[in-house]
């Protein structure tokens, strides 16, 4: 499946416009790990920008991101795209096989904090944005309470990443290089 068909499915079945730019946001990431890891960056971005296609249809844990497969799978992605997308739920730790996986896991919850951390302050710019400033929120269970911040420790240990040193770097990074697509440079201010 090319990139176009795969925006088209988000825009067909996501109207958040948060939701949206979460999945980009996820895409970024991934494309920077891969390109970390020698992988293609095409198809760790598609899994990326494909995997909470269907939330607003289907809005609970017993239902995402499983019964998203099929329509996927009718719309022609391929099945190890698939498998990775259904390992990035929270009941699939033993999905996760391959780095592919593993780094999705890893990036997905992140790219949350790093968004409500660069929309409160007064720019509204990603790129004012410092790795000590999302360590301080990381560390404020309140500041975007929704943000499971083990989830994230979890997914840099099977990864192999350090946490501080190498992951929060490499998707902020990959963020900022996109700020103007995420709306995060300073548009919004
Ligand atoms: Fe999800
Ligand atoms: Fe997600």
């Amino acid at each position: 499946m090319d990139r176009e068909t795969a925006w088209g499915i988000v825009c067909e079945f996501v109207e958040s416009d948060s939701l949206r730019k979460h999945m980009l946001s996820v895409e970024y990431a991934m494309r920077a790990y891969a390109e970390h890891y020698g992988e293609d960056p095409d198809s760790w971005g598609l899994v990326g920008l494909l995997h909470d296609f269907d939330w607003e249809i289907h809005p609970t844990l017993e239902q995402h991101p499983m019964d998203g497969a099929p329509i996927l799978r009718e719309r022609g992605l391929a099945e190890e795209d698939i498998n990775t997308i259904l390992s990035h739920g929270p009941l699939a730790a033993d999905m996760r096989v391959t780095l592919r996986d593993k780094a999705l896991y890893a990036v997905d919850e992140l790219t949350g904090l790093i968004t409500a951390t660069a929309l409160v302050r007064p720019s509204k710019d990603i790129r004012d944005v410092a790795i000590k400033s999302i360590r301080k929120k990381w560390k404020t269970p309140a500041f975007a309470a929704g943000v499971n911040r083990e989830d994230v420790e979890q997914g840099c240990e099977v990864l192999g990443v350090d946490l501080w040193e190498f992951h929060v770097p490499l998707v902020l990074k990959a963020m900022q290089e996109h700020a103007a697509e995420l709306e995060l440079d300073g548009s919004l201010a």
